[in-house]
């Protein structure tokens, strides 16, 4: 279940309704997945899309407006019918109410008003969201240096998280330039990030599921643009929106990020429910754990939802002890990922994810296990994941740059 509602309006003047999408298109938690300007075409529209919430603007014609009404509290009892209108008059607050409408508000519609309804429904077990808790997982994976595994990991993680058939799961390669989520799922797609944002005013989500490419392990990709030129073309508030779309029919959304935390990768960086920051144990990753830990105290909540991953656990050369590594970043790892050279190396010339591929193999329990713990089923400290369970030092070999 998704904590974005899907929207459907009727508003015969053009530019009212204008002014109400303009609103709705700035809520992150509403998709306008349709707007109409008949009243008599509204109940078709909400046939077709089967939306979570209709608005209605009755000021046109307010005894069609709350004939429409009436009809789709009848044929969609689901549906949350919300009614707008530039008018306080009692008499038809009380007959919008009678005939079924949650709210009523009043025009000019502000967002907050409007957020404030949304909230109530949620809290009421309205429009598909029986405890308004918050369902959908974003989850963001970024490297601290090049080739530390971070695509490794999001490709598998996703493919791990698709395994359960409650799940939905889209794998979002952000790296624009580069990226190779494409090649570890043995596709090609069709279109890309670059297609779907450029289109994001036409798209509804029957239009960006066909544009998905959906693997056999469940997963849907969403991939880098094939030519460098239209890496500009993708805007950080298209980014921002289809994000919201995805979330109305994905339960999980994971993002590859792209190393350079460019404005893209902090627009998912700003959805996500939970970053991964990949670090193996040498000293320049362990730098950049620290650097970008300080760069996202900058940003609200960043740091606090981020997750430091370390991945080719094990991996002998060179490698940092796991308690002096921590010691090193001033905090704890969230979760170790073991090394398999031979193994990742295969999955991703086969085009095979690990739990297809090697169910059994550690790692791949290793992949599952960490999806199950953002997932909230189950703690690190209680399977031994966790290398060191004494208190880090707060102040890390880093700490100089904390001025
Ligand atoms: N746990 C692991 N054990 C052994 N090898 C691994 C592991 N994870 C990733 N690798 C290998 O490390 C290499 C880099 O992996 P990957 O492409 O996922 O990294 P990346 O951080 O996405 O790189 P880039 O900076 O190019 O985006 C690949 O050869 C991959 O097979
Ligand atoms: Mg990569």
């Amino acid at each position: 279940m998704s904590n974005v509602f899907r929207v459907v309006l009727v508003d015969p003047d053009d530019s009212a309704r204008d002014i109400i999408k303009s609103v709705l298109l700035n809520i992150e938690s509403l998709w306008l997945e349709a707007d109409c300007s008949r009243y008599e075409f509204f109940g078709d529209i909400v046939a077709q899309t089967t939306p979570d919430i209709a608005l209605i603007n009755i000021d046109s014609d307010p005894e069609k407006g709350i004939q429409v009404l009436t009809q789709i509290r009848q044929d969609f009892p689901s549906v949350v019918v919300m009614v707008v209108s530039e008018s306080a008059d009692g008499q038809l607050i009380l007959s919008a109410m009678r005939s079924g409408a949650q709210e009523f508000l009043s025009l000019p519609l502000s967002a907050s008003e409007l957020t404030e309804a949304i909230n109530r429904i949620k809290s009421t077990g309205g429009a598909g969201s029986p405890d308004g808790t918050l369902t959908n997982r974003v989850i963001a994976v970024g490297g601290v240096s090049g080739g530390v595994g971070s695509t490794s990991i999001a490709v598998n993680m996703a493919a791990a998280l698709a395994g359960d058939p409650e799940r939905s799961v889209v794998l979002v390669d952000l790296d624009v330039a580069l990226g190779d989520a494409d090649i570890f799922l043995d596709s090609i797609p069709e279109y890309s990030l670059a297609d779907v944002t450029q289109n994001i005013d036409r798209l509804d989500l029957a239009l960006l599921k066909k544009s998905l490419t959906k693997h056999e392990s469940g997963v849907y990709l969403l991939p880098r643009p094939v030519q460098l030129q239209d890496n500009d073309l993708i805007r950080a508030d298209d980014l921002s929106r289809v994000i919201g779309l995805l979330k109305s029919s994905f339960t999980h959304l994971v993002f590859d990020m792209s190393k350079a935390y460019n404005e893209l990768d902090r627009v998912a960086l700003g959805a996500a429910t939970d970053v991964l920051l990949v670090t193996q144990l040498d000293l320049p990753c362990l730098r950049n754990v620290v650097r970008l830990m300080m760069s996202f105290e900058e940003y609200e909540n960043l740091k606090e939802k981020t997750k430091i991953i370390v991945n080719r656990a094990g991996l002998d050369s060179g490698q940092i002890s796991m308690n002096k590594a921590q010691e090193t970043i001033g905090g704890e790892f969230y979760w170790q990922i073991p090394n398999d050279f031979g193994l990742m190396v295969d999955v991703r010339n086969n085009g095979v994810p690990l739990v297809i591929q090697a169910p059994k193999a550690s790692i791949t329990r290793s992949i599952i296990e960490l999806c199950e713990k953002l997932n909230g089923n189950i703690h690190g400290d209680d399977d031994g994941k966790r290398t060191d369970k004494s208190k880090p030092q707060k102040k890390g070999l880093f700490g100089f740059l904390k001025k």
